[in-house]
């Protein structure tokens, strides 16, 4: 599995259930790795998606314990172990781990690359993500030159687990 986050200078992710930064390019980019694939999110987050609607061309995994909770035209997932088996069902399939918190918490173990919008910003925030800079686990092996949207100065990681 891979997975797709946004962070800032301090791995933040997130504000009271809200994303902290909103750029165009974070959307194109979610669009380009995953149009045709499987992702995952917690159910938190799929229910900030507009409307509460699936992402489209995708097919989605809510990650929920709640065994009554449902939606059309996604697949729930109610433990790690059950969107294991899932995956497996999928073999060939790209899977990417779209967040929350806890959905990336639980599920980062079972990654192997991390496609990481990297911000020079330090938002207000209580949402985190590990700092895979951090971990002996994982090892950057691509940055792409520094881009800018207004005042934002940002780039796209890519981290691949090593251990
Ligand atoms: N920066 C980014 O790239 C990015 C991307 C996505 C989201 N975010 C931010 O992340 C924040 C939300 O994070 P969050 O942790 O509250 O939401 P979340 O991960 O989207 O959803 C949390 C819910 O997922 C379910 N869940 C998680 N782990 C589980 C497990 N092991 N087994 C069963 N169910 C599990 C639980 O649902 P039940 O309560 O139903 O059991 C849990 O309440 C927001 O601020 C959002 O903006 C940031």
């Amino acid at each position: 599995m891979e997975l797709i986050v946004t962070v800032d200078e301090n791995w933040a992710i997130g504000k009271n259930g809200l994303s902290l930064a909103k750029l165009p390019a974070e959307y194109r980019n979610r669009e380009k790795l995953t149009l045709g694939n499987t992702v995952i999110m917690g159910r938190k987050t799929f229910l900030s998606l507009p409307q509460e609607q699936p992402l489209y061309g995708r097919e989605n995994i809510v990650l929920s314990s709640r065994e009554d909770f449902s939606k059309k035209g996604i697949t729930v997932a109610h433990s790690v172990e059950e969107v294991l088996g899932l995956v497996e069902d999928r073999p060939g399939d790209e899977i990417f781990v779209c967040g929350g918190e806890g959905t990336y918490k639980a599920l980062l173990p079972h990654c192997d690359v991390a496609h990481v919008l990297f911000v020079e910003m330090e938002y207000d925030a209580n949402h985190y993500m590990e700092n895979l800079d951090k971990s002996e686990e994982w090892e950057l092996v691509e940055e792409s030159d520094e881009q800018t949207y207004f005042d934002m100065t940002y780039y796209f990681r890519k981290y691949v687990r090593v251990r």
